[in-house]
């Protein structure tokens, strides 16, 4: 059983195992965070953008519910659907460079993920969590659209949405995280992880 506050030991030791086997990306604190924040509202409707190593975790978190992956690159969602059979990816195409974010806030509807299948838009999503597409550098898709389409599910949703943001370390995350999500939903900054209530 896991509480809003503590998480089991054996989630612990599996996430520190994930940490450790895949460095450079979300740390244990941000992890834990996460986990507890969707297995707060479990067998509800968790929405990650990107699909990656942690992707088993969001499943496990969640017994019940139902999670829904977007993501962009085919040659991920086949890692994904190899390790974890069963799976929920809806792949996207992103139009979007990280080099011209700004120019893209002039047109925030623009950003909107137009292409994803009506059942994303209907749902009403308990936790969104946006670790996708990628946007280290000025070539990447960045986030804008992953961000502003978040924020347009979470609006709609039932309820409130607990909408999670990754690598906040970067400018555009944050710029877009406060413009779209709402610097006033603004719950905390951990780490490289920003957590929204919307
Ligand atoms: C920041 S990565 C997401 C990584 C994921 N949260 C994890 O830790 O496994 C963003 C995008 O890069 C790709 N990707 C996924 N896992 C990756 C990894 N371990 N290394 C590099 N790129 C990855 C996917 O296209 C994904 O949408």
């Amino acid at each position: 059983m896991v509480s809003h506050a503590v998480l089991a030991a054996s989630v612990t030791r599996s996430l520190e195992a994930l940490v450790a086997a895949n460095p450079g990306q979300a740390t244990l604190r941000e992890y834990r965070i996460i986990w507890q924040a969707i297995a707060a509202r479990r067998g509800g409707n968790v929405l990650v953008f990107g699909v990656g190593r942690d992707s088993p975790q969001w499943i496990d978190a969640n017994a019940g519910g139902q999670v829904t992956f977007v993501e962009h690159e085919p040659a991920w969602i086949a890692v994904a659907r190899d390790k974890t059979p069963g799976i929920d990816v809806v792949p996207t195409r992103y139009t979007t460079r990280a080099w011209a974010w700004r120019l893209s806030l002039l047109r925030p509807h623009r950003l909107y993920l137009r292409n994803l299948p009506s059942r994303i838009h209907e749902t009403s999503w308990d936790v969104i969590l946006v670790d996708g597409p990628q946007g280290y550098n000025r070539r990447c898709p960045g986030r804008m659209s992953s961000i502003y389409t978040a924020s347009r599910l979470a609006q709609r949703s039932a309820g409130r949405t607990e909408v999670f943001v990754h690598d906040a370390d970067r400018e555009i995350e944050r710029a877009c995280g406060d413009r779209f999500l709402g610097e006033a939903n603004l719950v905390r900054h951990v780490d490289r992880l920003r957590q929204y209530r919307v």
